[in-house]
């Protein structure tokens, strides 16, 4: 859940490094460091807190030099201090890091003993004294690394520097992404933990493999082995995503544009793989066989957060229109629980960013198990996509806000196409149906594009609901999940209160908290639970509570209701309301955070990616 970024090359470093942690901060906002070769000597720059802060720390200084590398920290060991703070220097060795040491007390008791001192709590540092200590038996700075790191057990993507090579760069990483730029001239190379921070360098690429190490000098670059210390032979990728997608583009935070790059995101998502004949569905890059397809009898999806909410509204669609039985599990739960998974099983992990800890070690396991996998993911070449046996990606372009929005919509997209392809697989639709789906599927852009017309109309629920301390967010059936979404938008940026529930739970306990400072949002879609939910609404507002209902275009609400905002959505598919609800709940999540004056992009304690467990 940090970000590194490096440089190395005939630029000055610094700017370079600064940018792409710019670009990085959702990673993590708890420090900032930057070590910066300069002559002989490396210095290091530290700051607690966001990186306006190593900005300003280091403004005057007028900074120049290469090759350079930087951090972004949320704190995992050590508290956000500067002490704590990346990068960590130790006798000319300078690292910083992303992920955990698991092993990193053992270790430290090990150099303690010695004679080794150590300046802050955190496992990271012990990797800068394990290098000094290979150093001093005779390794050379290439072999110092790759065997220190033989010596650690757990995840790391990691930069760095050495004093007395100062023309050298070394990253190397383990179960924490690492992509690499080429520069446009021989010798310059840029790195960092995620694809936006290089996107304004090069969209030429390459992905380090767990387990390897690349050696950077102004006369290239050599990736080899950790294990053996065998050369590697990768291939460049291009990126298709392009730097201002990373950029604001005039809105006030990230997470307002995402939402309203939802209507691009969902049909970038749905282009080329809509066909006109067949099934109207082509998911062919997946790459499973008929046959394997056909030999999946149950699906289990793992996910966490707003991906786990996607897993349950994809529940619904596998079961009632694909017949097929769909578990969904929150990942950190899975892997614990002694799965019945086995070769019939297709085990979906859906993930945004592809590095969330919790899914990949729940892959694995069904890994272990025998099951096939296979990713939802929005990162080209994450962690999690380069585990899986197939992979329907996601184009929402680059997510930063760390509240999900467009990945979440552009989920709920791909899992349909994929609804519609057991569906026709398992001939439990017949073609008209399933073209039927399509049709409604290519309307939702434009559905959801008219929501957001009408943003104001959220913004002004905001404004008389932003000061209350607890909501409560009420559906039924496939919606269910979106009171859920709904309820976790609000919490993380707004950190006011609030649940999902079942509506039908209401009687079962949620009721005794209906007065009349509670406002209860209530999802009431023209579906076949309309009848069921109404009710639920009305012994809300029997209470007194303060309703804010969400509804279709023919939906009569009783005048004796004064206690309501009330919005109509537009009447699509059933089952696509799901995509369409979600919209104005996370423009009420947006709109309240922004009056609390939180930080809605880089919510307090979270991060964008949750590479630890
Ligand atoms: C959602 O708004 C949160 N940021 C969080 O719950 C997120 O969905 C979760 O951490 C999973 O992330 P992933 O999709 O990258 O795996």
């Amino acid at each position: 859940m940090c970000g590194i970024v490096a440089y190395i090359g005939p630029k000055n470093g610094v700017p370079v490094v600064l940018d792409g942690l710019r670009k990085l901060e959702y990673r993590g906002y708890d420090s900032a460091g930057i070590a910066v070769l300069a002559g002989e000597k490396i210095d290091i720059y530290r700051s607690v807190g966001k990186l306006i802060g190593l900005e300003e720390k280091i403004r005057e200084e007028r900074l120049r030099g290469t090759p350079v590398i930087g951090h972004t920290r949320w704190a995992t060991h050590g508290r956000p201090t500067e002490a704590n703070a990346h990068p960590h220097k130790y006798e000319g060795i300078v690292v910083v890091h992303n992920g955990i040491i698991e092993n990193y007390l053992e270790l430290r008791r090990e150099l303690s003993d010695a004679g080794h001192e150590f300046a802050s709590e955190t496992d990271t540092e012990v990797i800068s004294h394990l290098i000094v200590r290979e150093l001093k038996s005779g390794a050379d700075f290439s072999q110092a690394v790759s065997r220190s790191l033989l010596c650690v057990r757990g995840t790391y993507a990691l930069a760095v520097l050495y004093e007395k090579e100062p023309e050298k760069m070394i990253v190397a990483r383990q179960s924490s992404p690492l992509v690499m730029a080429l520069g446009e001239k021989v010798g310059e190379y840029f790195v960092a933990s995620d694809i936006p921070a290089l996107l304004a360098w090069s969209k030429e690429v390459i992905f380090l493999d767990d387990g390897e190490m690349a050696v950077f000098d102004y006369n290239g670059m050599q990736v080899v082995g950790l294990s053996d210390g065998s050369p590697r032979e990768k291939s460049v990728r291009r990126i298709t995503w392009d730097p201002i997608m990373a950029e604001k583009s005039g809105y006030k935070h990230f997470m307002l544009k995402e939402i309203f790059e939802q209507p691009d995101a969902v049909s970038n998502t749905l282009l080329g793989r809509l066909r006109e004949d067949r099934n109207g569905v082509d998911l062919s890059e997946i790459g499973f066989s008929e046959a394997r397809w056909q030999s999946f009898k149950e699906i289990k999806i793992v996910a966490c957060g707003t991906s786990w909410h996607a897993g349950l509204v994809a529940k619904y669609w596998l079961e009632n229109l694909a017949r097929i039985p769909a578990e969904v599990d929150i990942a950190s739960e899975f892997r614990y629980r002694d799965p019945l998974v086995g070769p019939e099983t297709l085990v979906i992990g859906i993930s945004q960013s592809g590095e969330t800890a919790d899914t990949l070690a729940a892959l694995q396991e069904a890994r272990r198990r025998g099951a096939s996998l296979l990713a939802i993911c929005n990162v080209m070449e994450s962690s999690i996509a380069r585990l899986c046996d197939g992979v329907l990606y996601t184009h929402a372009g680059p997510e930063i806000g760390v509240a999900s929005t467009k990945a979440f919509t552009t989920q709920l997209t791909a899992l349909f196409l994929l609804t519609l392809e057991f569906a026709a697989i398992r001939q439990s639709l017949n073609e008209i149906q399933i073209a039927r789906q399509v049709k409604a599927l290519l309307h939702l852009p434009q559905a959801i594009e008219k929501v957001l017309e009408r943003a104001s109309k959220l913004e002004l629920m905001a404004r008389r609901y932003h000061q209350v301390s607890d909501y409560l967010y009420l559906a039924r059936g496939l919606n269910f999940p979106i009171a859920l979404e709904g309820a976790l938008k609000l919490k993380e940026i707004s950190y006011i209160h609030a649940e999902g529930y079942p509506a039908g739970e209401m009687k079962h306990g949620p009721i005794a908290l209906i007065d009349e400072a509670m406002p209860v949002v209530v999802l009431a879609p023209p579906d076949r639970h309309l009848e069921k939910i109404v009710s639920n609404f009305q012994e809300v507002a029997a209470r007194d509570g303060r309703l804010l209902l969400f509804s279709g275009p023919d939906l009569e609400v009783s005048a004796e209701i004064d206690r309501l905002d009330h919005f109509v959505v537009e009447k699509v598919g059933e089952e696509l309301n799901p995509l369409l609800y979600v919209i104005p709940l996370q423009l009420l999540a947006y709109y309240t955070a922004v009056l609390k004056g939180t930080d809605v992009d880089q919510p307090r304690n979270l991060a964008k990616s949750v590479t630890v467990e």
